[in-house]
């Protein structure tokens, strides 16, 4: 085990060589669950906490799940009904909570940063959900893990990632994660929504040409337009952006022959891509979730210290 991170902050930091442990760590767990070894011993005693201050359906679920599957108990945290409510800053939250006798926080947080403070205030690992419009790094690892199951590989990929950049944390994690691997990733989408500069940041190729991008790409990893972040203030409106560059059948008929298409969720039918995509065979959307379980028992079991078999290192 070569991994030391007490917390998973976001994948800019990560060497390749730590996502690949997680990924490695994943399939380990993925085969045992197949092999009908529902719960392991891994994480027996410890306490996972799931922080969550914003909205979230499969990121929350499959943490929870994540922890359960490794045998630790899980609590279960929403602004909605807490002291935050009454003013209670998050730090000040954290600290009554680890007071209790806790192992592990996962936070997902509006505001960017908002884990990398929290880890600089407790004793024990803080995982990013998702924090503003900066990262969500164990989105980017399951991505990554459902990738490599599919091709076995990433040197010679084209990974289009398309849609809302602007707003998009799981743009972000994927581009420092799948350029640190040896992929060739685009980001593509409306002028506004992608602006030159962020491919610039991220060491990334920018394209608004969705058709060019399309016949490119291996993997087409659609994002969610993010109204709730006012991005229809970038379109004119949500027919037109289906109309130029959401992807439909018509659309992808130029596409690689092995081509799939994926997205983070939650989708917007009929916006980003057609029903008839998002369930379709090229699809894959529905083996990114269950991938995301496997991926967050590696990140839990590494960030807390455990090997593969459960021993904790003190
Ligand atoms: N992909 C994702 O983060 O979904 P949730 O917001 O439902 O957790």
């Amino acid at each position: 085990m070569t991994w030391t991170r007490r917390d998973l902050l976001g994948l800019e930091e990560l060497s390749k060589e730590e996502i690949v442990e997680v990924l490695d760590r994943a399939t380990k767990y993925k085969e045992a669950y197949a092999r009908g070894e529902k719960k392991l011993p891994v994480l027996q005693g410890k306490v996972v906490v799931n922080l969550f201050f914003e909205s979230s359906t499969r990121t929350t679920t499959s943490f929870a799940l994540a922890a359960k599957r490794l045998s630790a108990d899980t609590m279960s945290f929403s602004t909605s009904g807490s002291s935050v409510t009454k003013g209670e800053t998050l730090i000040d939250t954290a600290l009554n909570i680890q007071a209790m006798g806790v192992d592990c926080f996962v936070l997902r947080h509006p505001a960017p940063g908002a884990p990398h403070l929290l880890a600089r205030h407790v004793r024990v690992p803080v995982i990013n959900a998702g924090d503003g419009c900066h990262e969500h790094p164990t989105q980017g690892l399951l991505d990554m893990f459902t990738i490599r199951e599919v091709f076995g590989k990433f040197e010679g990929l084209t990974v289009a990632i398309i849609g809302d950049i602007r707003h998009s944390r799981v743009a972000r994690s994927n581009a420092w994660g799948l350029t640190r691997l040896g992929a060739r990733v685009i980001l593509a989408g409306p002028p506004t929504l992608v602006p030159p500069a962020i491919g610039a940041a991220l060491g990334v190729e920018v394209s608004h040409d969705i058709d060019r991008v399309i016949a490119e790409a291996d993997v087409l990893n659609c994002l969610r337009i993010q109204f709730e972040r006012k991005a229809a203030n970038y379109f004119p409106g949500t027919r037109e952006y289906a109309a130029i560059y959401g992807l439909n059948a018509e659309r992808i008929k130029s596409c690689k022959k092995n081509a799939i298409i994926m997205h983070p969720g939650p989708i917007n039918r009929g916006i980003e891509l057609t029903p008839e995509l998002a369930d379709g065979d090229r699809s894959v959307i529905l083996y990114q979730v269950q991938n995301g379980l496997a991926v967050r028992m590696a990140v839990l079991a590494l960030c807390m210290g455990a090997s593969e078999k459960g021993a904790i290192a003190e």
